[in-house]
């Protein structure tokens, strides 16, 4: 077996996760509950249409056919994440581990895209190599994307969603005997809610700063 053809081989396993993800990733969009989250995977559900293509036209310009070789390793993860969202509920939790799983797929591609590229440059294979470092540059930003988006909001809101009530109650009381002599004290259990919410999300950002 020659270099070019582990190449080919690689290439029809990549065609084949590409397609398993066309499926995978509306699912995600729609088990998620974060706007930003449902727009991401939506936006890198055509440009994995577009993997497809560039895929199919790497076939064309090696002179071979199109062809998919099954690939477990995506349909493990893929699979891994779909178990995930028919055991989790809807909310934060779930999109932070939704989040998991997509960064496991953008990992496996980035991996797979990085190696074909160099290899399809050692074999001179300029129009091959124009096409997987397109793709490569798109999966890089996607997992980029899922980064800012888990640490800068959903890992966040995951991580004040467990909060016990009565830590929300213990916050809440705190709240209103700070503002007994306030001018605000008539303001309603929603205004405290949200403070006590805020309060919350506000040492979750603090417990994540800590952690880095
Ligand atoms: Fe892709």
């Amino acid at each position: 077996m020659t270099l070019q053809d582990k190449l080919l081989e690689e290439l029809r396993d990549l065609y084949h996760a590409e397609k398993q993800l066309v499926k995978a990733l509306p699912k995600m969009a729609k088990a998620s509950t974060h706007e930003d989250l449902r727009d991401a995977f939506e936006s890198h559900l055509e440009e994995t249409r577009e993997h497809v293509t560039r895929l199919e036209e790497a076939f064309a310009a090696m002179d071979e056919k199109v062809r998919a070789k099954p690939c477990p390793g995506m349909a493990g993860i893929i699979q891994e994440g779909s178990e995930m969202m028919q055991e989790g509920e809807p909310g934060s939790v779930l999109d932070a581990a939704i989040i998991s799983a997509a960064q496991r797929v953008e990992h496996y591609e980035i991996g797979a895209y990085g190696t074909c590229a160099a290899w399809a440059r050692l074999l001179r294979l300029d129009d091959v190599v124009t096409l997987l470092e397109q793709t490569l540059e798109e999966e890089k930003a996607a997992d980029k994307k899922l980064t800012a988006l888990a640490e800068q909001e959903v890992n966040l809101s995951a991580a004040s969603e467990g909060m016990g009530e009565e830590q929300e109650m213990e916050e809440e009381e705190t709240v209103s005997s700070s503002r007994s002599t306030g001018p605000s004290s008539g303001r309603s259990r929603s205004a405290s809610r949200r403070q006590s919410s805020s309060a919350t999300t506000s040492r979750a950002r603090a417990a994540d700063r800590r952690r880095r």
